[in-house]
């Protein structure tokens, strides 16, 4: 993410959380830190934020366009799934907003090393913490049973063509040529009838986010995680959620309709009754934001 990239529905995130002086604000997701500072400029002196990441490489992107915010910002390498642990003890009063901008950053799908893109050649990574010591892409696709890797395909990547893309992937690791993005879409390009492929994107798109999901375990944890940030708000405090397939979507809806009937703590109001998504001349200028959507809730008790 170069400095000075646009963040994805950053007015609509300013004008729901309404950061404030003094406020204290998470970026549970800071990549390249530009809803982080999207939110510090708005809010004004004497606020803070911490902001947080998996991944090694947006630390130092976003500790640069932070810079001049000094010490009022504080960058941790972490996962939000362990959001308490990480940030409890700064704040004991509780946090006044908490972002969530959900997926991967546009510095982790430019890199071809990081072998999220379709589109250039790179090794079956997809890992978003390469320090982890997880399996990779490869690892998965080279040793998952044909069922799993249906399921996978189907359940994430919502794709028709599931078992057909499944055997293909069995086939080309037998024949040894599964190494590479470019192979692996290839694979789901082979597996699709051509008359019957998706008219606006690649037909490895979807092959690729299931993986992309399945290699971060992106959907395990997530709704114990949401629930841990909204604990962290004080009354009044806000937390935003950008989500960008329907999955992820699902879940930040059915959590906060849970909590807006809670009757004891944390319950919420729901701020943004449908998801706000992003303008036309959004969409126009960053096509990655197309299929962006942010649920707000205020915690109420
Ligand atoms: C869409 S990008 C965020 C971009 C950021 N809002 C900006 O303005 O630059 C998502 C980021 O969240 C990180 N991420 C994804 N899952 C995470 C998790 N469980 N814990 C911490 N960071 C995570 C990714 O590494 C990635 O950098």
């Amino acid at each position: 993410m170069k400095s000075g990239h646009v963040p994805v529905l950053v007015r609509e995130v300013v004008a729901t959380l309404e950061p404030r002086p003094g406020g204290a604000y998470i970026d549970c997701t800071v990549g390249g830190g530009g809803h982080a500072e999207a939110i510090l400029e708005a809010a004004g002196p004497s606020s803070r934020l911490v902001g947080i990441d998996r991944d090694a490489a947006a630390l130092p992107v976003a500790r640069d366009r932070l810079r001049r915010f000094g010490d009022r910002v504080r960058l941790i390498r972490g996962d939000f799934r362990e959001l308490p642990r990480l940030v409890s003890a700064l704040e004991p009063e509780g946090f006044d907003g908490i972002l969530f901008d959900l997926g991967v950053s546009s510095l982790q799908l430019d890199d071809p090393s990081r072998g999220l893109s379709f589109s250039m050649e790179g090794p079956l990574d997809m890992r978003m913490d390469r320090e982890s010591g997880t399996p990779s892409a490869r690892e998965l696709l080279h040793t998952l049973p044909e069922e799993n890797l249906t399921r996978i395909i189907r359940e994430y990547g919502e794709d028709r063509w599931a078992r057909q893309i499944a055997r293909g992937i069995v086939a080309a690791r037998r024949h040894g040529s599964l190494e590479t993005t470019r192979d692996l879409a290839a694979v789901a390009a082979r597996a699709i009838p051509r008359r019957f492929w998706p008219r606006r994107i690649h037909p490895a798109t979807r092959t690729f986010q299931a993986m992309r999901i399945a290699v971060n375990q992106e959907l395990e944890g997530l709704e114990g995680a949401l629930d841990g940030a909204i604990r962290l708000l004080h009354a009044g405090g806000r937390i935003g959620v950008i989500a960008f397939h329907s999955l992820e979507d699902r879940v930040v809806k059915h959590l906060f309709r849970r909590l807006a009937a809670a009757e004891a703590a944390p319950g919420v109001t729901i701020v943004t009754r449908r998801p706000m998504t992003p303008s036309p001349e959004e969409r126009a200028q960053n096509p990655r934001a197309r299929s962006a959507k942010l649920r707000v809730a205020e915690r109420r008790i």
